[in-house]
């Protein structure tokens, strides 16, 4: 097969905040598929920068008290670090404030402009009520004007991905102040995306450019009416390119430039390489592969190719898009400990156990990804620990003295299906179905270990008469790990390098799982990976815990975005039960609740969810109350507990008894009942209003 030239790019971090496990998911990603297409024979680039500019950067450099390029070039080291410390290897790592950037924007704005596609208009804008200052789209949140969820940013939806201006947001808040915004007005610059409507139908929906469900989704939610105008400028302040012509008055908004950022990037490369650019992206023998999240789609699926297609640049063979980070089944949370920062995990955790378990988790679709932590040290251990690394350790001492049989063993056939299976896990790769590739790999380390423990060289040792035969099972054996550890190369890229110092041969191509070595040395071994230790997880939850906490801390006042990230809360409560019809202030006080205290609580054996509880309200009055929160509380967990009881309900006769009011609790039931508690210093009999 002839080889391919394929630039390969992951979507550029911003540079105002250091990257997390779940951006990893991404670069990880990104990388396997890159070290598999280098492994191929392919010619291919990985290219990334930081994305550096907007509003966000400039507020944030401002805080910080230095300037904005200090800002970013510290955040750009500490992005390169923490790529590094997780074996993602970039070609080239640039930034979007570079000269290379900067020229190609004035370039690709020219064959907008010639083109007739550039507009201005007045735009009514958001200002912040306390400062005055100008609210960038991200600093504003308020409910989606598309499927209504709240909590979303100005710029666009994570529910339903819908971009928009914040203008357009329903009940806006500023960010910073937490007041409603003050609208003003500016002059912005527009791109009509809808004069390439036709180009866009048919990049999307052929050629197979697009996830088939992305491509759905496109048609469905944007293509099937005219694309709005793309507002592609913000005014002075602004960190970023300025626009030619317009005296440093207007910028271009920072989405403009980022991706063009792929494409200064690769210039760099190209520099420092000798190389012609165009190669890379004027070039029919060039395949361009952008890897993204499912949140930035609308802007890599129809700006982005709109903008490439109008300045004569390649078009993305593919782009590729996955899901979001689940932690334990839920969103990354502060609170939980499980929004876990790179350089937290590194500080704790063996890199190459993370690339294992996102690769044995990710498949070619755009499900969000769940991270389960027991599954995530289960997975490692037995995969990657039991199955591969202790088949090369328990081998290779047997033959580190004589080294591999000069001719290869008989087997049973088994390196010979290990072959067979090339092309099924190369297309499981190729198609970003990783789980499946990391499937086949296992079983057929599932085939290697039985042989090994049938074999039981340690026995045959005893014998001198078998130490040939004790030789050629290691060979089997140590062949058989490397035809496995041939096809993990791309995942566990340090363990790859491990195997070649073990066995004396780097691991260069794809087909090197294709021959067995024979004849050559062993190396003693040596420690490859160790069993994942539950108690760093839980240190690196601890760890992360306390971090969220001290940046809390520091921000007395935390606004609406900080407060989403650092909880974690979900907008899924209020969603699944809105909030009831206005009621006046006289409806609300006929409710009479009390604080009480639980003298006494004793399971009711012949109900399913009912404790009986008998609550005190200071003095000699009691109540009895049947509670539905036997799956959630113990009942010896509940006495002399602090509770709110609607105090004044009328008696209910139950099957068991009469219940003389309720108390206050939330959740859906079951074993998600959360009772009200009252803090320290509340009596029983209080009235509470
Ligand atoms: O969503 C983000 O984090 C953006 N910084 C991604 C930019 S990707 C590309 F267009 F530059
Ligand atoms: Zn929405």
């Amino acid at each position: 097969m002839t080889s391919r030239q394929i630039l390969v790019t992951a979507a550029l971090p911003y540079a105002n905040g250091p990257i997390h496990i779940g951006h990893l998911v991404e670069y990880i990603q990104t990388d396997i598929w890159v070290r598999f297409q280098k492994l191929r024979g392919n010619r291919c680039l990985y290219i990334c920068a930081d994305d550096t500019h907007g509003t966000a950067i400039m507020k944030s450099a401002r805080q910080r008290n230095c300037t904005e390029q200090q800002f970013i070039d510290e955040m750009q080291a500490a992005h390169q670090q923490d790529f590094s410390g997780f074996d993602v290897a970039f070609d080239n790592y640039g930034s979007t404030h570079s000269p290379e950037n900067r020229e190609l924007c004035h370039e690709i704005w020219g064959s907008l402009e010639a083109q007739g596609l550039i507009r201005q208009q007045v735009v009514v804008e958001l200002f912040d009520s306390q400062s005055g200052e100008s609210l960038p789209d991200r600093f504003v949140m308020g409910t989606c004007p598309k499927c209504k969820s709240p909590d979303q940013y100005g710029d666009n939806c994570d529910k339903c991905s819908a971009t928009y201006s914040a203008i357009d947001l329903i009940d806006p808040v500023s960010t910073t102040s937490g007041e409603p915004p003050v609208q003003g007005e500016a002059v912005h610059y527009f791109v009509n995306i809808e004069a390439l409507h036709e180009f866009l139908d048919e990049w999307t929906q052929s050629g197979h450019h697009l996830q088939d469900e992305v491509a759905n989704y496109l048609k469905g939610h944007f293509l099937h009416e005219p694309l709005r105008d793309w507002d592609v400028s913000r005014p002075a302040p602004y960190f970023g390119f300025d626009i030619p012509g317009t005296d440093g008055q207007h910028f271009w908004y920072v989405w403009f430039d980022a991706p063009i950022g792929y494409m200064a990037s690769t210039k760099q490369w190209c520099e420092r390489h000798g190389e012609d650019f165009n190669d890379w992206w004027k070039s029919s023998q060039t395949e361009v592969h952008h890897f993204i999240g499912k949140d930035i789609q609308y802007f890599h699926c129809l700006f982005w190719p709109a903008m490439l297609k109008t300045a004569g640049y390649n078009l993305p063979e593919k782009v590729h898009i996955h899901g979001f980070l689940t932690v334990n089944g839920r969103k990354m949370s502060k609170r939980d400990g499980t929004f876990v920062m790179a350089a937290t995990y590194l500080k704790h955790l063996n890199p190459t156990y993370l690339r294992y378990y996102y690769a044995a988790k990710l498949g070619s679709r755009l499900d969000d990804i769940d991270m389960n932590l027991d599954e995530f040290q289960a997975k490692v251990d037995a995969d990657l620990v039991n199955k591969v690394v202790n088949l090369a350790s328990r081998a290779a001492k047997f033959v580190a003295d004589t080294g591999l049989s000069a001719a290869y063993p008989d087997d049973g056939g088994l390196f010979q299906q290990g072959a067979a299976a090339s092309d099924a896990i190369a297309e499981a790769y190729e198609t970003c179905n990783y789980s499946r590739a990391m499937r086949l790999i296992m079983e057929l380390a599932d085939r290697a270990n039985p042989y090994f423990d049938d074999a039981a060289p340690w026995v045959l040792r005893k014998d001198p008469e078998q130490a040939d035969r004790v030789q050629d099972i290691c060979t089997v054996a140590l062949n058989l790990y490397r035809q496995i550890m041939v096809y993990l190369a791309p995942v566990v890229p340090e363990l790859a390098d491990k195997t070649a110092t073990l066995l004396g041969q780097p691991i260069t191509h794809w087909d090197d799982a294709q021959t067995p070595l024979t004849g050559s040395p062993v190396a003693t071994f040596k420690h490859m990976l160790k069993r994942v230790d539950a108690k760093d997880i839980q240190a690196m939850i601890e760890e992360s815990k306390e971090q969220a906490a001290a940046a809390a801390e520091t921000n007395n006042e935390p606004a609406v975005a900080d407060v989403a990230a650092a909880t974690g809360d979900s907008a899924g409560p209020l969603q699944a039960e809105p909030l009831a019809e206005q009621c006046t202030f006289d409806d609300f006080v006929k409710v009479d609740l009390r604080v009480a205290r639980v003298v006494s609580a004793e399971d009711v054996p012949e109900a399913n969810k009912l404790l009986k509880l008998t609550l005190s309200l200071g003095g000699e009055e009691r109540r009895t109350v049947f509670a539905g929160i036997k799956q959630a509380y113990q009942p010896e967990d509940l006495v002399g507990r602090l509770v709110v009881m609607a105090a004044n309900l009328a008696p209910r006769k139950m099957k068991f008894g009469l219940s003389e009011g309720m108390i206050l609790a939330s959740g859906g039931g079951g074993k998600e009942v959360f009772m009200l508690g009252v803090d320290e210093g509340g009596q029983p009999g209080q009235r509470v209003h």
